[in-house]
């Protein structure tokens, strides 16, 4: 079992999907806590009612990123948190935690990387700008963290035909439901195997799980 942290600012949809994936045995892993900026994020709600520990720290509460990281690897360290889960969080993760989870921190971004992404690019902004584009094809991109913004190494990608989609909220709602099916499948992918970072590329080797 991998002692894992979700990190969420909203409704918390991803979230709650990876709960119940680790609930029903499909992750190895255990939501030891949920951390948000956000005091009144619903992901906040589900995870009461689940009794995973909440941790609230708003980064403007804390005189610098390093002091805010500080309290955040304070409260990874309590929790004996071995890996990061960012579900729809919107705030940087500071350097000095970025630091003690190398290559253990994972983010969600709902378009095919490295297009559509970057600093401001979240949330709908996101698939206003494939909607404007004219795009056919968007999609989710599950990445690891590092200090720049939607920039990780790939772990996963998963292409969504958006040909059908008249509105922004459309293709956010398409996309939404494969992000609920790619993010575990890409935690499980990494809390299974052995992994490495070569330059921007993820390199898994496959290890064979005996089911005793
Ligand atoms: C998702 O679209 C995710 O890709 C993005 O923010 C949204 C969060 O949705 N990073 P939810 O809070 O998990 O429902």
């Amino acid at each position: 079992m991998v002692n894992i942290a979700v990190f969420a600012s909203g409704r918390g949809s991803n979230f709650q999907t990876i709960y119940h994936k680790t609930v029903d045995g499909y992750l190895p892993a255990k939501i030891a806590a949920l951390i948000s900026d956000n005091g009144s994020a619903g992901a906040i709600e589900f995870a009461r009612e689940q009794r995973i520990p909440v941790f609230v720290a708003p980064p403007g509460d804390f005189p610098s990123p390093e002091v805010f990281g500080g309290e955040l690897l304070r409260i990874l360290k309590l929790q004996a948190v071995e890996f990061i889960v960012l579900a729809g969080y919107l705030k940087k993760i500071p350097a000095n935690v970025v630091d003690a989870f190398p290559n253990r921190i994972l983010n969600i971004h709902p378009a095919l990387l490295p297009s559509f992404g970057g600093k401001g690019m979240f949330g709908m902004r996101v698939h206003q700008a494939v909607f404007d584009a004219g795009v056919k094809i968007s999609g989710v991109t599950v990445h690891l963290v590092n200090n720049e913004y939607d920039a990780g190494p790939v772990v996963l990608q998963r292409a969504v035909d958006i040909r059908d989609c008249h509105s922004p909220e459309e293709i956010a709602r398409k996309v939404l439901a494969q992000e609920h099916r790619a993010f575990p499948e890409a935690l499980k992918l990494l809390l299974e195997n052995e992994y490495r970072v070569e330059g921007r590329r993820v390199i898994i080797r496959k290890i064979k799980h005996d089911p005793h």
